[in-house]
């Protein structure tokens, strides 16, 4: 896709647009990992932009050189628009040895996606999210993508040795 291009999240102006899309994509803003909630859009963030449509979000963590990809959203799959975010993510944060993220058992298209892109597993939480769901959002689907049950959290790590 031509003039597919990035830029930070400014929540004055992009907060209802990124609210509808994580709404849309991943049960809203609100996100369980590790046993606890946090609000994606109180992070920041990088926006994927075509002319002046936003495609993607994706916001993120640093803590030390640790940098966690916490939420990433897209409007269109499959054009490039999630190997853009990732790579403005690597740039963004060059400072971090590692990138880490939580995702879900069944979310099958993301562990191709960030395997492909150098990721490792890194561990496994069998019975996370069903322990997520019970107690702390309860509106956590029981079936996720490919009607696989959705109930594991399983942590992606990317190790950056060359910077
Ligand atoms: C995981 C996710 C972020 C991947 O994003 P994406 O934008 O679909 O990824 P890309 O388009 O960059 O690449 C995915 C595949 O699309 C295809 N693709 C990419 N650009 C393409 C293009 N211009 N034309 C045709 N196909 C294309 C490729 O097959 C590519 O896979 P490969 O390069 O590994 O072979 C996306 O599936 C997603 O948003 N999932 C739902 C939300 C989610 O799961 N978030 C992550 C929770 S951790």
């Amino acid at each position: 896709m031509s003039a597919l291009t990035t830029r930070a999240y400014n929540p004055a102006t992009d907060e209802r647009w990124a609210e509808a899309l994580l709404a849309d994509t991943l049960g809203g803003r609100w996100q369980a990992r590790r046993g606890e909630v946090l609000d994606a859009l109180g992070l920041p963030g990088i926006v994927a932009v075509h002319q002046s449509e936003r495609l993607g979000l994706v916001t993120y963590q640093v803590n030390g050189a640790d940098c966690e990809l916490f939420a990433i959203a897209l409007a269109r799959r499959h054009a490039g628009v999630g190997t853009l975010l990732l790579d403005a993510l690597q740039a963004c944060v060059a400072g971090c040895r590692r990138i880490w993220l939580v995702t879900t058992n069944d979310n099958l298209d993301a562990l191709r996606f960030y395997q492909r892109r150098g990721f490792q597993l890194a561990a496994l939480r069998p019975g996370a999210v069903a322990d997520a769901r019970r107690r702390l959002k309860p509106g956590i689907p029981a079936v996720g993508a490919y009607d696989i049950p959705l109930r594991d959290e399983l942590e992606l790590e990317l190790l950056v040795t060359t910077r």
